[in-house]
């Protein structure tokens, strides 16, 4: 047997299956590729190559240019140069590097169109897949993506940093220590003025901002994806607001969603901001976007609780992932970094977080805050990284699973038929097949 095959198969053995004790020793370390090696993919080279029990075997992009980034940060690191592929631009060659490099996982970071298909490839040819923060763009890609990875038993994990954010995690220490009583209503959303991410002026040295092109004139995430604002009205991004949500509320472990309604508004912000900055004549002054500037929307969740999730990137704003978690005896608010308790707070008053952050602090964080400093996004990327990497050596189940991915994802094609529909409500799908209800809570529940 292959060693991916080996490894594909006691995945398949189940929850919490574990590798014999003899495996183990070619456990301790990986050969990992990635498949997109843009700005997004750079970073996670770089929590990747901080790893001792990491080789980059192998690395695609379609892009010479971010090939040659990434294979720099590679000779900076000291480490060996894998093989590249995608120096053709054959939009396909990911699928060479999955059949010739013998991994023992592939990162997923393209456009969020590639994210299904490329998954699909992966878990067919046994290669366990990390994929960035979108699953798929329809429906049906949502139920392929699952039945592919429950068909082949190869581990999926979502790469979803801020279920790892500090406050994040403190708060669901809180949460599971019943600190809030009985939870009834959470917050989160994606409030994140990316106008600058979404044109350019097409020079690579500027990836953001400095221009107003967009489509194959620009560079990086201009390239591909404001063409989804130009096409798509819905939560065109839920996992870093749903995330955290989801772990709090113990979604498809107790718990699920039933319901979703959507609500848009106008879309002003992308147009202004292409007229203000490169003149009512300039050829994407004119552009439609479908995409309203801030999308509102609800999800109920089969024990009682209501999710209401914010999607806004098209406005001036700071960022925020506006994160409330609120149950019967308090609440917590990020973008104030206050706090209420009740018995324990003044009546009426916030609390600044910053004692209970102290005093909940999660495990991990403690654990590995040594570890944690300097990487991305405030450290979340290095646990992000980590918990997948751990889990493929101890061949334990991924902390956010298929089921995750899927439920979490499908948000914005749900979304969007409920705009679609008039912001009618929509029943929302369970992809667990009515396991939810047996499923426990795995996420961080040690160090
Ligand atoms: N979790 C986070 O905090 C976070 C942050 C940024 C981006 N992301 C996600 O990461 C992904 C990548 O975003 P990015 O900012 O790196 O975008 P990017 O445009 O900088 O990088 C995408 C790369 O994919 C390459 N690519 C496109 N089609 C390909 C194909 N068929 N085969 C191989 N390579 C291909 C492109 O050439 C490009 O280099 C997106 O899904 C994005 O939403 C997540």
């Amino acid at each position: 047997m292959q060693r991916r095959d080996f490894l594909s198969a006691s995945f398949a053995l189940g929850a919490g299956a574990v590798f014999p004790r003899g495996a183990l020793a070619a456990r301790e370390r990986l050969r990992l590729g990635i498949i997109g090696t843009g700005l997004r993919g750079q970073v996670l080279l770089q929590e990747l190559l901080r790893r001792p029990d990491v080789e980059i075997a192998g690395l695609c992009d379609i892009e010479p240019l971010m090939l040659a980034k990434a294979l720099a940060q590679v000779d900076k690191a000291g480490r060996p140069r894998p093989p590249t592929w995608g120096d053709d631009r054959h939009p396909y060659a990911y699928q060479r590097m999955l059949d010739a490099q013998r991994l023992d996982g592939v990162i997923i970071s393209t456009p969020w169109e590639w994210h299904a298909a490329m998954a699909i490839d992966a878990m067919n040819a046994k290669v366990p897949v990390g994929c960035e923060v979108v699953a798929g763009i329809s429906l049906q890609d949502h139920w392929d993506v699952l039945n592919v990875q429950l068909r082949s038993g190869t581990p999926y994990m979502l790469l979803e940093n801020v279920c790892f954010r500090r406050d994040v995690m403190a708060v669901l220490r809180m949460v599971r220590e019943g600190l809030f009583g009985e939870l009834i209503h959470m917050q989160g959303g994606y409030q994140h003025d990316l106008r600058a991410v979404k044109f350019n002026s097409g020079d690579p040295a500027k990836p953001y901002g400095g221009g107003v092109e967009f489509g194959p004139k620009a560079w990086s995430e201009a390239r591909w994806r404001t063409e989804h604002s130009v096409r798509r009205n819905g939560e065109l991004y839920p996992s870093h607001g749903i995330g955290p949500c989801a772990m709090w509320a113990n979604i498809n472990r107790g718990n699920r969603f039933t319901h979703l309604n959507s609500f848009a508004t106008k879309a002003r912000g992308l147009r202004e901001y292409v007229q203000s900055l490169g003149g009512k004549e300039h050829p994407n002054a004119g552009v439609t976007f479908s995409l309203g500037d801030v999308v509102t929307t609800t999800l109920a969740c089969a024990n009682g609780e209501t999710i209401l999730l914010q999607h806004d990137t098209s406005l001036p704003r700071p960022y925020s992932l506006g994160f409330r978690v609120q149950g019967t005896r308090g609440l917590w608010m990020d973008v104030n970094r206050s706090i209420h308790v009740e018995g324990r707070s003044p009546a009426h008053q916030w609390e600044p977080f910053g004692p209970y952050q102290d005093r909940f602090d999660h495990p991990l964080w403690t654990k590995h805050q040594a570890q944690a400093t300097g990487a991305g996004h405030g450290g979340m990327d290095f646990f992000v990284i980590h918990a997948f990497v751990e889990a493929l050596k101890a061949g334990s189940d991924m902390p956010i699973d298929i089921y995750d991915a899927v439920t979490w994802s499908a948000i914005t094609p749900l979304s969007e038929m409920s705009i679609q529909a008039g912001f009618q409500t929509v029943p929302f799908p369970d992809f667990t097949g009515g396991l939810w209800s047996s499923r426990r809570p795995t996420f961080a529940l040690g160090a």
